[in-house]
């Protein structure tokens, strides 16, 4: 088959590479398109330091070898049977394991779900590890009711979109951050209230609270968890799922227990959370935001693109 492999050195090829054997209970899927995450480039820069060559990837829908069904993939593997944390023998599809950026994978079955009705193939292969982060740290870890505010940093990210047209379709205000104003105009028209531009504003924080109280902010960034705990009202909570921004804070502790805030982490989320999300986009009047859809040869370009933060939304590879 066809496949991106990340080589020593930064290096991506496109190459042919032997077929994957699938193990006892793996089905092989013919994969019609897989979607980028910030995970790949980390993958391809070594800073996830698995062993190489490595085909990269945690995103891909395509049709089942055996029995022709149209799937899509539940990113996870060994999840564990707790539903606050994953067990110690879990990982993300494209690291360890080979990924999704290549013709064919084989995975678990019980990683296999129906394609949702109505979406094309780049958006089945746009949502499952963006989404489903999304829907577990806005439901799972940060308790989101009909009624609250979500405030979600950097609108432009692939996950930002899922949370802003998740949390709208739950009933929530949505305000974002972002660095162009350009972004936080297309943020509303996927059902934000507002936002606040982060990088001409010299105290974002203060002026997200001007907006309104903030009962919950969604944090990939990292860098910016003290101005996030100072954008939420008292008692509000902040989950965290990145580091885009850096992985070391220094916090103000007073403030933090005196206001009564909670902070949480979370990553990916669990089988059960992919259904709860696969059961919102049954019903969801909006399709997942793609920035653009390269065939598989080109991913350099489009991981190129991803780090140059230009896109909006999700970037996806059509395959075959
Ligand atoms: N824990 C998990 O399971 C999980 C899963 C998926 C992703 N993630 C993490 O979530 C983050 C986003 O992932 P992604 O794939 O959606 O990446 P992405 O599409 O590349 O998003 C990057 C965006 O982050 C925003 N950003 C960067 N610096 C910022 C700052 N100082 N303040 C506010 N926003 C800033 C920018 O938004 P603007 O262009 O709007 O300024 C940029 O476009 C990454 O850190 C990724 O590792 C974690």
């Amino acid at each position: 088959m066809q496949a991106i492999r990340v080589h020593e050195g930064e290096v991506l090829a496109y190459e042919t590479v032997p077929d994957p054997e699938p193990a006892d209970g793996e089905v092989v899927v013919e994969l019609r398109a897989a979607a980028l995450n910030r995970r790949d480039l980390l993958v391809r820069k070594g800073i996830y330091p698995f062993p190489l060559p490595l085909v990269p990837g945690s995103d891909g829908a395509g049709v089942r070898r055996d029995t022709g069904e149209e799937v899509v993939l539940y990113p996870g593997l060994d999840w564990g049977d707790r539903e606050d944390a994953p067990g110690p023998g879990f990982e993300i599809l494209g690291g360890p394991r080979n990924g999704t950026y290549a013709e064919l994978i084989a995975m678990p079955e019980e990683s296999l779900f129906r394609k949702p009705a109505g979406l094309s193939w780049a958006e089945a292969a746009s949502f499952p590890l963006a989404a489903v982060t999304a829907f577990r740290a806005l439901f799972a870890r940060g308790r989101l009711e009909r009624g609250e505010t979500v405030l979600v940093l950097g609108a432009g990210s692939g996950v930002s979109t899922f949370v802003v047209q998740l949390a709208a379709q739950a009933g929530a205000r949505v305000l974002v951050t972002s660095s162009s104003d350009e972004k936080i105009e297309r943020a509303k028209e996927l059902g934000a209230e507002g936002g606040v531009n982060y990088a001409t504003t010299q105290d974002w924080p203060a002026a997200v609270q001007e907006l309104g109280p903030v009962d919950l902010a969604l944090d990939s960034v990292g860098s910016t968890w003290q101005q996030c705990l100072d954008a939420v009202r008292p008692g509000g909570r902040v989950v965290v799922f990145g580091g885009t921004g850096g992985t070391e804070v220094t916090l103000q502790v007073r403030p933090f227990y005196f206001r009564q805030q909670s902070l949480h982490g979370t990553q990916l989320g669990s089988p059960r959370d992919f259904e709860g999300l696969l059961r919102m986009l049954a019903e969801a009047r909006w399709r997942p935001v793609l920035d653009s859809v390269r065939p598989l040869a080109e991913a350099e370009a489009a991981l190129d693109r991803m780090e140059s933060g230009q896109h909006f939304g999700k970037l996806v590879l059509s395959i075959s």
